[in-house]
């Protein structure tokens, strides 16, 4: 089978690295992917902001199967446009992915469908918003509801500071089109989760817990990134927790949304609070995480295209997916700089000596190659991923990966697991 994964990031690598694995696999071709990919199948620079340049792509090179991974790709509906074209292609439709791209759209089926998440109000306008901050206790939530490359929730310790993040996302406008309306919610205090699942529409099956660190900075200080690092599992958290998240979550949402006639096809990712009153949804997306695929796609057993085609015919109920009992982790390298600004193009080194490293495998996010070799060109630059008996072993083995790589500036947390 020939297939082409949409994106550029180290998720995408991840999904690479385990699809190569598939004696399924013919032709792999990643779009647009980045210097490590390259050493998995083709990279194609194609416009993914264009669905008709990849439907083409698709057709043209006999592609069977597209995985897509970014967020504002599935917003824009390419699943849709290839499934019209008779292609397979996992992920939700425009319509089902709006979980993750309306987090107004996202509390509304949550609060019609009782599932356990934050109070909260959705706001247009900046006044009205500001009085409803006055009957709230702080600290306080605020979010654009739309997509905003992952910076768009704030946290308000103060009345002063909530009133001037609602002029800025509702007047001054700084998360453009994703920010005409905002939800604001209630702080919500305990250990976050990422919890995925895979989707066929009626059924679900749940991935071991995981959980990322967003923060850039050590005992998650700083502004919030992407995702710095993983951990699955999670250890810690009582053995009710996972099926407790599927019964009052995952599959209600799954019901819902198929009974709005938008059945979920894909990965389904709840980020989560596990609060005293138990588990709460902090936001859902309608894709893989990232970095966490860079931990689980180092511990899936089972084919990842087996996988991938039972959620898109809905046989998933027939499909025995196994994870190994092991422990993976994944430091993220970062630029200089980032989340903020950051320089491109510096040298890396020492990939090959760490990939040497037993259990490691080395990710690529923001990295492109040209003449003097592997350059630097994004904000996350490098997941290190390893495996061990445990979360101990493995972050000591990957730490010791991590010592060989450099380049000029890379800020990595030394904390991971914390
Ligand atoms: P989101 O993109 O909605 O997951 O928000 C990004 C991050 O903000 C989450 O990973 C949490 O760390 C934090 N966050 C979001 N909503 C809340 C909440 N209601 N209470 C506390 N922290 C939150
Ligand atoms: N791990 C954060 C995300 O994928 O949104």
């Amino acid at each position: 089978m020939n297939i082409l994964i949409i994106g550029s990031g180290g998720r995408e690598h991840a999904l690479a690295w385990k699809i190569t694995q598939s004696k399924r696999l013919q032709k792999l071709y990643i779009a647009p992917g980045n210097a490590g990919t390259e050493s998995l199948g083709i990279n194609v620079p194609l416009d993914i902001k264009n669905n008709q340049e990849i439907v083409s792509f698709a057709k043209k090179n006999r592609v069977e199967m597209v995985v897509v991974g970014p967020d504002d790709v599935l917003a824009q509906g390419l699943v849709d446009d290839l499934t019209k074209a008779h292609i397979k292609a996992f992920g939700p439709t425009k319509i089902a992915a709006k979980i993750e791209w309306s987090k107004a759209y996202a509390k509304k089926i949550m609060r019609k469908n009782n599932i356990p998440t934050a109070a909260y109000a959705t706001f247009h306008d900046a006044e009205k918003a500001k009085k409803y901050l006055q009957t709230q206790k702080m600290p306080i939530v605020i979010k654009a509801s739309g997509l905003a490359l992952g910076k768009g929730v704030v946290i308000s310790k103060t009345f002063e500071e909530a009133e001037k993040t609602v002029d800025e996302i509702l007047v001054k406008n700084i998360f453009g089109p994703a920010g005409q309306e905002i939800v604001i919610e209630e702080y919500l205090e305990g250990k976050e989760i990422s919890v995925h699942a895979f989707c066929d529409g009626k059924t679900v099956a749940l991935f071991p817990i995981s959980k990322d660190h967003k923060q850039i900075f050590e005992d998650n200080k700083g502004p919030n990134t992407g995702g710095m690092g993983t951990i699955v599992p999670v250890e810690g958290i009582t053995k009710k927790t996972l099926p407790k998240i599927e019964e009052k979550i995952v599959k209600p949402v799954l019901k819902a949304l198929q009974k709005e006639g938008r059945p979920f096809k894909g990965c389904l990712y709840p980020g989560i609070m596990l609060t005293k009153e138990g588990p709460k949804v902090l936001e859902f997306n309608s894709r893989f995480g990232d970095p966490e695929t860079q931990s689980y796609m180092r511990i899936l057993k089972t084919d990842l295209i087996d996988i991938i085609e039972a959620c898109i015919d809905g046989s998933l109920k027939n499909l025995k997916i196994i994870w190994e009992k092991k422990a993976a982790c994944c430091i993220m390298i970062a630029s200089k700089g980032y989340p903020g600004t950051y320089k491109k193009g510096d040298a890396i080194y020492g990939l090959k000596k760490a990939e040497e490293f037993k259990d490691v495998v080395i990710f690529h996010s923001g990295t492109k190659k040209n003449k003097e070799g592997v350059v630097t060109n994004g904000g996350r630059v490098l997941g290190v991923s390893v495996t061990g008996k445990n979360i101990k072993e493995a972050l000591k083995k990957a730490y010791l990966a991590v010592d060989q790589i450099q380049f000029d500036g890379m800020q990595y947390r030394k904390d991971i697991s914390k």
